[in-house]
C-alpha cells in the first residue's frame, strides 16, 4: 500500500501485473465508466467490453515488461480510481514518464482520491528514478484544473486533438512538472 485517505477504507496500491489480472473485470467496469462520463481517455463511448479487455492486455504486458506502473485506489474491495505511469525507454530519456489514465469512478469523485492517486504516481516516478513528468488532457475538462492546481506548467495547447463524445474534435493541453 502506499497511501490512504483520511477516510476509512480508502487505499492506493501500486499493483503487480498479477494482482492487477485478478482485478481485470473491475478494470474494465473503471475504464467504460470513464469512458461514459466522456472522458477524453482514447475510446469513445459506448466501450464494448472487450475493447476494454485488449486495452487492458496491453497495459498488462508492459508492466511485466517494467515500462509501466499501475496504482489504483479501492474501498473495501472496490476498485474506484486508477492513474498509470509510462516509463520512458529511449537512451535519453530514461529520466522521464507520462501520467495516463488517471480516472476515478463517477461515484467516488470529489472525495480527494484523484489527489491522493496523483500524489502516490509522483512518489512512485521518484523511485523509479524519474525526475520530468509529462501528460496531457482535454481543454476544459476536470482535468486540467487539477493538474494546474497540483503544480503542472501548461507547455501548450494543440487544437483539435481528439475526438470528443460529442463528436466534436477538442483541443488538448500539454502539462509538465519537475520533480
Ligand atoms: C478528473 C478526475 C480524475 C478527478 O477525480 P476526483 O477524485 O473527483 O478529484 P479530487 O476529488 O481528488 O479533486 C482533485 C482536485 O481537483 C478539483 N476538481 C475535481 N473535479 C473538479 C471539477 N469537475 N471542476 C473543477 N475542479 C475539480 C478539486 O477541487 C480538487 O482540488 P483540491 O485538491 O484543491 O480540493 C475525475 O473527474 C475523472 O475521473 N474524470 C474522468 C477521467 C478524466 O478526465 N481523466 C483525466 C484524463 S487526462
Amino acid at each position: 500500500m502506499v497511501g490512504r485517505n483520511q477516510q476509512a477504507g480508502m487505499k492506493i496500491d501500486l499493483l503487480s501485473e498479477q494482482q492487477a489480472k485478478v482485478i481485470l473485470p473491475q478494470l474494465i467496469v473503471l475504464l467504460q465508466d470513464a469512458v461514459d462520463s466522456g472522458a477524453s481517455v482514447g475510446f469513445l463511448p459506448p466501450l464494448a467490453p472487450e475493447v476494454a479487455e485488449d486495452y487492458w492486455a496491453g497495459v498488462l504486458k508492459e508492466m511485466a515488461q517494467g515500462t509501466r506502473i499501475l496504482l489504483v485506489a479501492s474501498e473495501v474491495d472496490e476498485i474506484v480510481g486508477a492513474v498509470q505511469l509510462e516509463l520512458a525507454t529511449r537512451q535519453n530519456a530514461l529520466h522521464r514518464a507520462e501520467v495516463q489514465k488517471l480516472f476515478v469512478h463517477r461515484r467516488f469523485r470529489n472525495q480527494g482520491i484523484a489527489r491522493l492517486l496523483m500524489s502516490a504516481v509522483e512518489n512512485a516516478a521518484r523511485e523509479a528514478g524519474r525526475t520530468l513528468l509529462a501528460l496531457d488532457t482535454q481543454r476544459g475538462s476536470a482535468a486540467e484544473k487539477l493538474y494546474a492546481k497540483y503544480g503542472y506548467t501548461q507547455a501548450g495547447i494543440i487544437p483539435q486533438y481528439a475526438r470528443g463524445a460529442d463528436g466534436m474534435l477538442h483541443d488538448t493541453v500539454v502539462f509538465y512538472r519537475l520533480l
